[in-house]
This record gives C-alpha cells, structure tokens and sequence, in this order.
C-alpha cells in the first residue's frame, strides 16, 4: 500500500505547517482539504448567494479544480467560519469525496490534512497522527499568523472564532472532528513547530 499520512485536527492546530513539512520531507505531494470547503463557500459569497443554498454548495464543490486555488483569499479570516458552514453539508461532503480519494490514491502516496481524512477519506492511511492544542494557543498562533499577513488582529475576536469553529465543527453530525481510534494524539499547546515535526516523524517512521 503507498504511504499515506492523515493529519487531522481542529483549527489553527498547526496540522497545515505539520503537514507541509512532512510532505516535504517524503517527497509527497499534500493536500490541504480546508481550501476544498473554503474555496466551495468563496465561489457562493461571489456569486452573492447564502451559504446555506446546498444546491449550489455542492454544484461549487463539484466544480473546483485542485490547481487553482487563490490561497491568499481563502486563508482570510472570516473565510474559516464560512467554510464550516458549508462543510456541514452532507450533500458538499459527499461531492468532495472523490476527489479527495483521488489524490490519496497516487502511487507514491500523498499527505492529506483536514478534519475528517483518518476517519473517513482515507480510513486505511498508515500514518494518523490527530494534532491538537489548547483553544488560547491557537487563537495566539492564528493570530500572529494573520498579523504577519498584514491583517488587522483581535486576539478576543480570533479566540471566539477558534471556539464557534471548534463547536459548529465537532457537534455536526457529517463526519465531524474526531480522532480516528488508530490515530495517535499529538498535543502541540507546549511544542514549537520543530518539536511538533520531530514527535510526528517518529510516529511517521514507525509506520512506513
Ligand atoms: O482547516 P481549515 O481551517 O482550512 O478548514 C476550514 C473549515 O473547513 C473547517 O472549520 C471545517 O469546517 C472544514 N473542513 C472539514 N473537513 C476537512 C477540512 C476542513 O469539514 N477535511
């Protein structure tokens, strides 16, 4: 079987860097499924319709192309929460699936990181690692992220999102965020970005 890795966790858990840096060192290719539903809610509030319109959530995500996504866009702040909207969607999931399969199903492997790639998109992956951290530390880390993006910044304001997304996220009922039983659990709230890499390498190792 190739060498998957599913990173999982909630947001601004550091599972995107992890993530990158993983791939990058396998030489895998790597998705990052929170653009899928971020770019499926952009491609609403552009065309001026509610986000909960699923008809035309799911004829969005149905038509997304993986190459072409405007990151910089979509990793705006309120684009988060518009994204969980639409990612409670059943009927968005489900035309997300495939494609998402897709990627994972590349000979060499693929590196995925989400909510829902141990639990559901890629059940089978040999790698599952689950990263999480305290609600404050991430609030702290997203918003030194968008600082240095230049974004304005409410550490208050980013915290609330942190907790709304958390909830909206883990309460639903389609594939919500959980750790899948095999994953294993890394708790990034006392880690830098190194150590966090380092623990998930081993982990990592231990499977391939
Ligand atoms: O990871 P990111 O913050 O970019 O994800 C944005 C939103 O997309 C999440 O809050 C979640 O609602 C949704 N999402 C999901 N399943 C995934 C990835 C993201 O439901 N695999």
């Amino acid at each position: 079987m190739s060498f998957i890795i599913a990173i999982d966790g909630p947001a601004a858990s550091g599972k995107g860097t992890l993530a990158r840096r993983l791939a990058a060192h396998y030489g895998l290719p790597h998705l990052d499924t929170g653009l899928l539903y971020r770019a499926t809610a952009r491609a609403l509030l552009d065309e001026g319709l509610p986000l909960d319109d699923v008809d035309a959530a799911v004829e969005a995500a149905r038509g997304l192309s993986l190459t072409d996504f405007d990151e910089t866009r979509l990793r705006a702040r309120d684009m988060g929460e518009a994204a969980s909207v639409v990612a409670a969607m059943p009927a968005v999931r489900a035309a997300l699936v495939d494609m998402q399969r897709a990627f994972a199903a590349r000979p060499e492997g693929a590196v995925l990181d989400g909510r829902d790639i141990g639990t559901v998109i890629c059940p089978a992956a040999r790698v599952k690692i689950f990263v999480t951290a305290s609600p404050e530390t991430r609030a702290q880390r997203r918003a030194l992220e968008l600082a240095g993006r230049g974004e304005e910044v409410d550490y208050n304001a980013i915290l609330d999102d942190v907790r709304k997304r958390d909830a909206r996220d883990s309460e639903r009922s389609a594939a919500p965020l959980k750790a899948a039983a095999d994953a294993v659990t890394l708790d990034s709230s006392e880690l830098d970005r190194d150590q966090v890499f380092a623990v998930a390498l081993e982990i990592a190792e231990r499977a391939r």
